[in-house]
């Protein structure tokens, strides 16, 4: 079994890769660590970085998950070849693009492409963002899954993920006490569905909501509260289409916790307990 760490990076294709670094900076509200002309290195937490956006095909979406040191990288390496997913090492030139000391990577059974990461960068400096969004780190992924089951059975099978609640047939997955690091919604697509940063507060969702309001960004959902890990919440729209979400107040599950799932009907109000009606097309009903 891969025991996943943590969730480490984004990494996603752009168009226009100087619209996305303003939108990441100025309203998002992430520090741009490093630029070169292929690729723009964003900062949310003490990490060297979480987000890239990288001149490439627009829907290549990539997932980084860090694994506790090398020997674990290259275990898990060879669980997932003895399955069936084949594996790419990384190239030298390739973990020194990511910032790690090793990486493989693999296509997940719905199609976006995950890396397993050994010791990837950390950073001596501050966190120093160019908006105060109060955001504290990144936090989680939503997955389009071609098939809930078979993905449900690859993320708990294959990587010791466990089920903390469905909504309908979207399993919400945990790796560590954190409610949910990846959460898995049907769609005909895959990559990633929606992105989210920690803020520290409900002061942070609504300063956040009324400033992205004036600024003319799309709000897709919210501001709302989820039944489901209790978290606070406002989704909205960023380049590309993708989903950006903030959240505060994320419920924990301790790991000897008798904790077990609850399954939620398909409908808003499993989405969101203060009746905020989504516009994002996986969580309509
Ligand atoms: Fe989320």
């Amino acid at each position: 079994m891969i025991a996943l760490y943590d969730i480490r990076y984004v990494r996603m294709g752009t168009p226009d890769l100087d619209h996305a670094v303003n939108f990441a900076t100025r309203v998002l509200g992430l520090e741009l660590a490093a630029r070169d002309t292929q690729a723009a290195y964003l900062r949310s937490d003490d990490r060297d970085h979480t987000l890239v956006y990288l001149d490439a095909p627009v829907h290549d979406h990539t997932v980084g998950f860090e694994v506790k040191n090398p020997a674990e990288l290259d275990k898990a390496a060879g669980e997932l070849e003895a399955a069936g997913f084949p594996v790419h090492a990384g190239t030298p030139s390739e973990c020194e693009q990511r910032r790690v000391r090793a990486f493989v990577s693999f296509r997940e059974p719905s199609g976006a492409t995950i890396d397993l990461i050994a010791q990837p960068w950390h950073s001596g400096r501050p966190c120093f963002p160019s908006r105060p969004a109060g955001i504290t780190g990144f936090s989680h992924v939503g997955l389009y899954t071609t098939s809930p089951s078979r993905d449900q059975a690859f993320w708990t099978g294959m990587c010791g993920a466990k089920v903390s609640d469905w909504i309908g047939d979207a399993p919400l997955l945990r790796i560590d006490e954190v409610h949910h690091k990846i959460a898995l919604f049907p769609s005909t697509r895959h990559g990633v569905q929606h992105i989210n940063h920690q803020v520290t507060g409900v002061d942070d969702i609504m300063r956040s909501y009324y400033f992205l309001r004036e600024q003319g960004v799309p709000i897709r959902f919210g501001p709302g509260r989820h039944p489901t890990s209790y978290a606070t919440f406002l989704y909205f729209e960023g380049p590309d289409g993708m989903t950006y979400e903030y959240s505060t107040g994320v419920r924990l599950i301790p790991e000897d916790s008798d904790y077990r799932p609850r399954q939620f009907p398909f409908r808003p109000s499993s989405f969101c307990m203060w009746g905020s009606k989504p516009d994002i097309p996986e969580f309509k009903t």
